[in-house]
Order: structure tokens, then C-alpha cells, then sequence
């Protein structure tokens, strides 16, 4: 495996491939901290290409001014044996400055790819404004630098998931992006590198989000299906946390459900954040799942 941190020379390793491989390029973008559900998305990858492209990259303009971009976990060395373990071709590992040009750093902007006002300032782009254009930015210049066939990304993530697919389509990027299903701690809690900030007692309120999902979901199997019911359902056993949102909505459309009717049936979502106290500070995680 080879670790590039410089597009340049990302790219001429990925010219040499193509060459000596004559295969598709597969992409995984991450932040790093690696766990099994970014390995999980890897190992997708390796199954279905030639060649496989890891990005670790803690990207600055997907971080709003209070959030946890210096404390975010970077742990380059534990993630290249992880990467190097799981038949990762390329771990392009780049820093701001491999990224981002003199313009960015002094001005704190940069060229944005932006997405519809109404698809991402909603669920977490109310309160993370600029998150997804960040994102979108990112995810478009990975597309380009490493002009991948296919890039991997976690239902974890659903509505980044949702907004990856929109841009694809919307600026007609010749790539198909693959969904791949949460993974979770045995006890439920959905895996994330912001996990790493949990103390004993933010891991067991924490599990109150999964808790509630399963919840949620049982109730609308045996047959609740009015929206207003399940998330009031969701929010009673959402305790010892500062839930931000909790909402059902479309997979297709990411609109609003109000009742889960049987053409909505499996194509319904619950999302949920909520931000767990831990250590003295607030720690914010996410989880959805399929109604
Ligand atoms: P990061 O949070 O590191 O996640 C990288 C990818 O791993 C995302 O597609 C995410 O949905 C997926 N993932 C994380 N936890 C998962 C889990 N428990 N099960 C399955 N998949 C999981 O998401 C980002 O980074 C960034 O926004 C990025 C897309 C890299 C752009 O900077």
C-alpha cells in the first residue's frame, strides 16, 4: 500500500495502476479514526474494483466555527495498518495545504460546490449551516483528483448520503456511489469516530438513540404508522439527552412522512441527532433507521 499525501503524485500512481491493473478505481472518502463501519465500506470497495482508494482527510470547510475540527480524532499510523490489512491499494492522506490553496487560508474561502437551500438546511444542516456545501466540495475535488468509477459511503450518514447522490447526478459526475448499511456495537450503538469522546456513563445514555430506533421500528411493524406517534415514541425514550432533531422522512425524497402508508413501507426513515454530555462538553451523534 502506498501513502500519498500530494495530488500530483496521487494522480501519477493512479495513471501507473490503471496501467499495470486495467480495472475500475474505487473510492472510500473518510475523516479517519477508522472503525468497522468505515471497514466495512473498504471492503465493499475491494470486492467490486481493481483498485482501491482510501481518503483520511479532516476537512476544514465541512466544520463550522464551534465545532470539533482541532479535537477530531487523527490517527494516521493506526489507520494505515487498518487500511494496509484490508488490501487498500492507495491511502491518499493529504494536509489542509495539499487541499485548499493560499487564497482559502487568508480568506477563509474557497470555489463551494452548493446544493439546493431546501436539501441541506434541514435535519443536520439546520443547525451545522455550510456543513454539506463542505462536504459536497470535498467529495466533488475527490471525485475529480482521483477520477474514481465508484465511491462507498455509509447509510450511517443518510442525508450526506442523499445529497452525495443529488450533486452526482446534478453536475453529472460519471461515477456511482453505493450505499452500505450501518454497522453497530453489539449492544446497538451505531460505530463513529466520535464515539472516541464517549466516558462510561455519555457510552450508556448514548445507547438511548439506537434504543429508541428499535423502539420505533416495532411500534410501525406491529402497526403505528402516524408520524407524530413514533417520533413522540422516539423522543420518550430519547432520556439523558439534548435531542436536536427527530424526524421521518422520505429515502427517496428526504420530504417529510406523515403517515407510513404501504407504498412508503421500507422507504420511510427515522433520523435522529441528539448531543450526549461527556467529560464536560457536548458530544453530538447521529442514527437513523429504516421503518
Ligand atoms: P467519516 O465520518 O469519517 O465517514 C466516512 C464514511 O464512513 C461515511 O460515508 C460514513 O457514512 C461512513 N460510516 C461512518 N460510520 C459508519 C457506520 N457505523 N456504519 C457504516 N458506515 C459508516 O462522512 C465523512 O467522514 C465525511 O463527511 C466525508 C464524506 C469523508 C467528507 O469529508
Amino acid at each position: 500500500m502506498k501513502i500519498i499525501s500530494n495530488v500530483e503524485k496521487l494522480r501519477e500512481e493512479i495513471k501507473n495502476l490503471k496501467i499495470s491493473k486495467n480495472g475500475t478505481v474505487g473510492l472510500v472518502p473518510t475523516m479517519g479514526a477508522l472503525h468497522k463501519g468505515h471497514l466495512s465500506l473498504v471492503e465493499k470497495c475491494r470486492k467490486e474494483n481493481d483498485i482501491v482508494i482510501v481518503s483520511v482527510f479532516v476537512n476544514p470547510t465541512q466544520f463550522g466555527p464551534n465545532e470539533d475540527y482541532d479535537k477530531y480524532p487523527r490517527t494516521l499510523d493506526a489507520d494505515a495498518k487498518l487500511c494496509e490489512d484490508a488490501g487498500v491499494d492507495i491511502l491518499f492522506a493529504p494536509s489542509p495545504k495539499d487541499i485548499y490553496d493560499e487564497y482559502y487560508f487568508k480568506n477563509k474561502e474557497t470555489t463551494l460546490i452548493c446544493p439546493p437551500y431546501d436539501v441541506v438546511n434541514k435535519l443536520c444542516g439546520k443547525s451545522r449551516p455550510g456543513h454539506f456545501d463542505g462536504v459536497c466540495t470535498i467529495v466533488g475535488k475527490l471525485f475529480n483528483i482521483t477520477k474514481c468509477d465508484r465511491a462507498y459511503f455509509g447509510k450511517k450518514d443518510a442525508q450526506q448520503l442523499f445529497i452525495i447522490k443529488k450533486m452526482v447526478r446534478d453536475l453529472n459526475f460519471d461515477i456511482e456511489i453505493t450505499g452500505c448499511p450501518i454497522v453497530r456495537e453489539e449492544d446497538g450503538l451505531a460505530l463513529s469516530s466520535r464515539n472516541t469522546y464517549l466516558d462510561n456513563n455519555a457510552r450508556k445514555n448514548a445507547l438511548n438513540i439506537s434504543h429508541a430506533l428499535y423502539k420505533v421500528k416495532g411500534l410501525c411493524k406491529k402497526g403505528v404508522k402516524e408520524a407524530d406517534t413514533l417520533i413522540d415514541t422516539a423522543l420518550a425514550y430519547m432520556e439523558n439527552l439534548e435531542v436536536e432533531y427527530a424526524e421521518i422522512v422520505s429515502v427517496d425524497t428526504f420530504e417529510k412522512i406523515d403517515i407510513i402508508e404501504q407504498s412508503t413501507e421500507n422507504k420511510a426513515l427515522m433520523l435522529v441527532a441528539a448531543k450526549v454530555d461527556s467529560n464536560g462538553s457536548k458530544v453530538r451523534l447521529i442514527d437513523n433507521i429504516e421503518l
